[in-house]
Order: C-alpha cells, then structure tokens, then sequence
C-alpha cells in the first residue's frame, strides 16, 4: 500500500516563500498580482494552481484547449486554489518541422523550469497531441510537485462514402490511390476537408491516444479521461474536475514520486501493448522511466508485448476509432481486460489505486474491446529486434505488418538520406520488388536530427501500380502511430553516429526472423569490420542554437532519446527568492 502523508499547511507551500512574507519581495509579489486587478484575497492563503497550456493556432487538436482552460480555472475557484495559466509551446504535430520530435525534451524543459520558477503548487497540464503528453509529464516528473493531465480528448469520428476513416491512417491509404490514378484530383481536394471533423487529437490509436491512454494506467489523469471525445460536453466538466482535483493533491501532497513508480510503469507497458498502441510508445516510456529515476529496457517492454495481445480493435490495426472506443467503456474498460496482469494497488491523481478506478469498470462492446481470450490481433503490438544491424535493439510493430514478411530475406536498396529516398523512390527504372528492403539512414535523433517520422517510407510508385502496399522497410528514423506497414524502426545505434546501419550497401541481403527477434545484414565480419574502416560521419549541419544543444546531448532511441543531463531524479534547488 502507498504511503499516507500528513496533509500540507498553507505555510508550508512554496508559494507562500513568493507571497506571503513581510519583505520588499514578497511586497512586490503581491504588488504585481493585484496589478493585474486581483483582490488580496483572490490569492492569498489558497494553493497556486498553474494551468500550463499547449494551445496555439498551429495546432488544431489543442484550438479548444484556451476554453477548456476557463473551465479548469473554474474548478480551481470552486475547490479554494488561485489559477494562474501559463503558456507552453505547443507542438502541433503535422505543422512543426521537421519533427515534433525535435522539440519534446524542450517542452519538458520548459514545463519543468514553467513550475521551478514561479509561485506554484501543482499544475493541470493541457495537452494531448504526440509529443505534449510526453514532454510535459518528463518536465512534470522531474519537476515533483502534485501534477495531474487533461488530455486534449479526441477528435470526433469521421465517414466518407459510407466509410469510417481515421485522421492519419487514411491520409497515408488515400495517398497511395491518388498516386496511382484510383483517386481524382478534385476527390483528392476535397478530402482535404474530412478525416479531421473538430478540434482533437487523431481519432485513431496513434502516438496521441496511445500517450494520453499510458499516462491514465500510470494514474496521471482522471479515470476514463482520455477517450472523452473533445467535442463532448463531458469533456469541459473534465476540465473543471482537474480543476477541482489538483486543489486536493496540493494538501494531500500527491506529486509524481509517491504514485511514479516501477508497478505504475509496467502498468503503462501493458496498457500500451494491449492497445497495440504507437511505436513511438517504446521511446517515450523509457524517457518517463528516466525521469522518474526508474529504468525501462526494450527487452522488458518485448517480454511484456509477448504475454499480452493486443484487444483493442482500432485504426490503424483495426477498424475503429476513439469515439467508438470511448463508448466501448474506453480506458477502465480495457485494463478491466487485463487486469491479472496490472499492478492494480497502484496509487493514482485520484487518490485511489488503478484497482479502485476501475472497479465498476465494465467492457460494452466486445467487437471494440476484446479479451485476452479473443485477442484481436494475432500479432504483438511490439517486437524488439536484435543482431549485428541493431546491436542495441530496433522496434517493429507486427499487429500492423504483414504476416508474410514476418521471416523474410531480400536485397537492400539503400537511401544516404530522407532526400536521396525523395529524388529516387519513384523513379521507373528504380530496381525494386516486392521483396527488396528498403533502407533509410540518417534519420535517427542525431542525423535528421530529431528522428522524423520518416520510417514508413512511400511504396515505389512502380510497386503501387502493380497493387503492392507493403514492403519491409528499416530504418532509424520513427513511425507515425496512425501509420500501418513492416517497419522496422528506432534502429541503434543509429547511423549518423557510426551504428551498422550506416555501412548497409544496395544490394546486400537482409534477414529479419521476428519469431526469433533478429535482424542481420548478411555479411562476414570481416567485411563488417572492413566498411567500418571507411565510414565517415556526417558533416554536422548547426553550429549554433538549439539543434546543437539536441544533437550534442540526446540519447539513443533505446535510451528514451531524452537529453543526457536530464535523465535521472536528483533533486534540484529551489530557485532563490532573493
Ligand atoms: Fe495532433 Fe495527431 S496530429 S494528435
């Protein structure tokens, strides 16, 4: 059982070490506060409670997030706290270039430093789409006061012609028929307008969903909090019970370190390979794990994807999406699922234990959520790969592979870069099969940088007319969560820094035995250790700013791709008041 604490005085807030002293600081504090035309007793004596906000316009799934704002700041009134809001950088997913992925670790450090340096208690994060839950938790972790996440909530579903289709997964289905000719320009046009019906993260299980649904079994949210669509009047009254919820964690003293633990984060891997959740997953827990001074290997998260099947049916494995998920029972539904195999006496934000949570838990459709029993796909949700082409472990997602491939040999055809794959990958004379493996380096943290999501590379154009979809393609760049193929992903080292992957050559044969778990390049190690004679870094393309921060200091993905002086949970002084 989770340990009781005494519950917290308001002198002993470090809020009060900003307002309520008898010196010029304080003074000016409080000066500033009523600047703003606030009474004294609008935040005297209450917990501050900042809401740390992703909105922006250049992201859509967050363009109701300044609303759901007001409505947590109405939660904080109600419960006796002082609101404060505090904006983030928001990170919307298709807009930033060229890769949110780039920008996670900043998020984290601004939402670390956000509540470092100011007057705070505890903090409601706003966030949802792929790299703000991640971003903000690391920050929030590290930071260790009472934090609790309001996910975004879904956009609502969409039907085309009579289809249901999913914001990303459909994008990438449509794409490949407009290639060929199956799919008109003015139909291609219009389908600008469909797939993302309302503000929301993407509707199908891709990184957002698979993210917000971890952090919930990791006891960060509200029960049931992340399928609530975003669109649904539930979800504002989400917003106000954070609100409401956070003024209680601050006198209970509930911060990250008491309910982060190893249970909570297994918690979080069964979650996400029970979803058949985003590759992108197997970086960002070990990240978190990090963070919280836990450790979280790739092996670790394979063992736990090997014993529990994936039960959710959901794009872009499956055929539904979060709202049909939400009605499904959404999250307590399925860990209900999977209990046996959850630390259920975990301690979460409710000040419960995940057991109690999901108690009345109850699964309303089996076709959306199905059982251990009646697994939905035969395939896990994650496969670790290792062998002289990824020494330290590439991912592959085989519940959205194809099962042919799943032992498979064929040749290398071999792409320098994303723009070396982009001037040749439709040529017509390009010489590829079915049966080729396609390679692309210098994709991974360092040598994109930012490890794009560039790993489901584009099926030669050659190939789609002759109705190919699916080829294996490996590569140390990610996936995107919506996005379905054999992709052999996150290979580390990478090839930017020296990994094997940078001395594959065309033509070379590739082995890949996913019953086994292994990847090889077909070469002897003499010639291995012969081409690594040659290799040759790339030229390192900023000198200056933050890139180089990131490339100097990030981690591999087997390493949760998290900066090198960020890892870990010694704890840093509080900022002086001086
Ligand atoms: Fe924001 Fe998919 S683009 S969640």
């Amino acid at each position: 059982m989770f340990e009781q604490t005494p519950r917290r005085t308001i002198e002993s807030l470090r809020s009060q070490r900003w307002l309520a002293k008898d010196d010029i600081r304080s003074f000016a504090h409080r000066q500033r506060l009523q600047q703003r035309g606030l009474r004294r007793e609008e935040f005297m004596d209450r917990p501050v409670i900042a809401i740390v906000n992703t909105w922006s316009d250049l992201s859509p799934c967050h363009s109701h997030l300044r609303e759901r704002a007001a409505s947590v700041r109405q939660g904080i009134l109600l419960a006796g706290g002082f609101p404060v809001e505090l904006p983030a950088l928001s990170l919307g997913e298709v807009m930033v270039k060229p890769t949110t992925m780039l920008y996670r670790n900043l998020l984290a450090m601004e939402t670390e430093e956000l509540l470092r340096s100011h007057p705070v208690d505890g903090a409601v994060l706003l966030g949802g789409c792929d790299k703000t839950t991640p971003g903000m938790l690391m920050g929030a972790i590290s930071m260790d006061i009472p934090a609790i996440f309001m996910p975004a909530g879904p956009m609502l579903n969409d039907r085309y012609r009579g289809q249901t289709v999913g914001a990303g997964t459909h994008t990438k289905k449509f794409w490949d028929e407009y290639v060929v000719g199956n799919i008109s320009k003015e139909e291609w046009v219009g389908l600008e307008a469909r797939m993302t019906r309302s503000p929301g993260t993407c509707n199908t299980m891709g990184t957002a969903s698979t993210m917000t649904s971890i952090v919930e079994a990791m006891g960060f949210t509200l029960t049931g909090a992340t399928s609530i669509p975003a669109m649904d009047s539930a979800h504002p009254r989400l917003a106000s019970q954070c609100g409401a919820r956070i003024v209680e964690m601050v006198w209970e003293d509930l911060k990250p370190s008491r309910f982060f633990t190893r249970e909570s984060l297994i918690n979080g891997v069964a979650t996400y390979v029970a979803l058949g959740g985003s590759t992108n997953a197997a970086i960002h827990l070990i990240a978190l794990a990090g963070r919280g001074g836990l450790s979280l290997t790739l092996d670790e998260m394979d063992a736990v994807a090997r014993k529990i099947p994936v039960i959710a049916n959901l794009f872009p494995a499956g055929d539904k999406l979060m709202e049909d998920f939400h009605f499904a029972g959404g999250l307590p539904a399925l860990l209900a699922e999977i209990r046996p195999h959850l630390a259920l006496d975990a301690l979460t934000v409710t000040g419960r234990t995940l057991g109690e949570n999901i108690r009345h838990a109850k699964n309303l459709d089996p076709e959306v959520i199905r059982s251990v029993d009646r697994p939905f796909a035969p395939g896990a949700a994650l496969a670790v790969l290792k062998g002289n082409l990824c020494p330290d472990g590439a991912v592959i997602k085989p519940s959205a592979a194809s099962p042919k491939f799943f032992h498979h040999r064929g040749k290398a055809l071999v792409f320098e870069s994303a723009e070396d794959m982009l001037a040749r990958i439709h040529l017509p004379d390009l010489d590829v099969t079915e049966d080729t493996v396609l390679v692309l380096k210098n994709a991974g943290p360092v040598g994109a940088p930012g490890m794009p999501e560039w790993g489901n590379l584009p099926i030669p154009k050659k190939l789609l007319m002759q109705g190919v979809r699916d080829m294996v393609r490996i590569s140390d760049a990610r996936m995107s969560g919506t996005h379905y193929g054999s992709c052999i992903v996150h290979v580390a080292p990478e090839a930017a820094v020296g990994g094997p992957l940078a001395l594959v050559r065309s033509g070379d044969t590739i082995t890949l035995d996913l019953e086994a778990r292994t990847l090889n390049l077909d070469i002897s190690d003499t010639e291995f250790a012969n081409r690594r004679l040659g290799f040759v870094a790339p030229k390192r393309q900023f000198e200056r700013g933050y890139a180089r921060l990131y490339v100097e200091h990030i981690t591999q993905a087997d390493k949760g791709c998290d900066f090198d002086f960020l890892i870990g949970n010694a704890p840093t002084p509080e900022p002086s008041i001086y």
